[in-house]
């Protein structure tokens, strides 16, 4: 595998998605250089972000659609963690400068490991130590962070995340755009539906509706989950 990709572009910009990225690109591919293009001007915290023998060259999209540059943009991936932005991210840069899903790259931390009766689409990142098994099937953009546990014959809709720690038993299903939060455990034959957040260290015992935020143990429905709301209102302006 290493070498196969020179240069990773990253969409969208946080810090705690970037640093994860690039490391596991050099570990993968042995990329060295990156280039970041921001979507937004979001106020960051001031963390580093990047490994002393790792370059990388940040640009902006907006000024890069008055005055092209020339970046090669066969292969990229998602700078941002979250289940409701990395949505945003596709269609805008789809939109603005004609990246598809093809473009995506998946990453594999060499310590996870993916059954080989599962599969998954463009855009997976699976982060150390996690763990997807038998005849599990994940959509676009899935996110499956450090140590988390996607068990068999379970399917993942478009840009899930599961935080740390997270365990789904079999035969699991998870709406598009859900976000799985750290520690969390879900059993056996649970269908949590799309646009969901399902709190830190919950116990999901039964199904859960769409666009909704639940959290407990058992894992009870509090409200609508309001950040889809938005996101639903933005993916409309773009
Ligand atoms: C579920 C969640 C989105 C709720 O956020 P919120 O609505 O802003 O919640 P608040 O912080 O206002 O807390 C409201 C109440 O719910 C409780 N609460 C919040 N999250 C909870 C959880 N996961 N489990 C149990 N109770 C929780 C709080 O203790 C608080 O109780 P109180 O009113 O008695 O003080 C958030 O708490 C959460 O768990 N996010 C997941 C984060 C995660 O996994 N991050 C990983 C990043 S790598």
């Amino acid at each position: 595998m290493k070498n196969k990709i020179k240069e990773l572009v990253i969409l969208g910009f946080s810090p705690g998605s970037v640093c994860n990225i690039t490391e596991a690109a050099y570990e993968l591919f042995g990329c060295t250089s990156f280039k970041i293009i921001k979507n937004i001007d979001v106020q960051e915290k001031d963390v580093p972000y990047l490994h002393q023998s790792l370059t990388c060259t940040i640009y902006d999209l907006d000024s890069i659609q008055e005055n092209p540059v020339n970046i090669n943009l066969q292969h990229v991936h998602f700078g941002v963690n979250h289940s409701h932005i990395r949505p945003i991210i596709f269609n805008e840069f789809n939109k603005k400068l004609g990246i598809d899903r093809e473009n995506y790259v998946s990453l594999i931390h060499p310590t996870s490991h993916i059954s080989m009766s599962s599969d998954y689409k463009e855009g997976f990142f699976a982060e150390p130590n996690s763990v997807v098994s038998s005849f599990s099937e994940l959509g676009f953009g899935v996110n499956i962070k450090r140590g988390s546990s996607v068990g068999h014959h379970c399917k993942l809709g478009d840009y899930v995340t599961l935080n740390p720690g997270a365990i789904l038993s079999g035969f699991v299903n998870v709406g598009e755009g859900t976000e799985i939060g750290t520690g969390v455990s879900v059993l056996h034959e649970i269908s949590i539906g799309k646009n969901c957040m399902i709190g830190a260290g919950s116990v999901v015992t039964r199904d859960i509706p769409d666009g909704v935020v639940a959290y407990g143990n058992p894992c009870k429905v509090i409200r609508k989950n309001e950040r889809w709301e938005k996101t639903k209102s933005l993916l409309k302006q773009i």
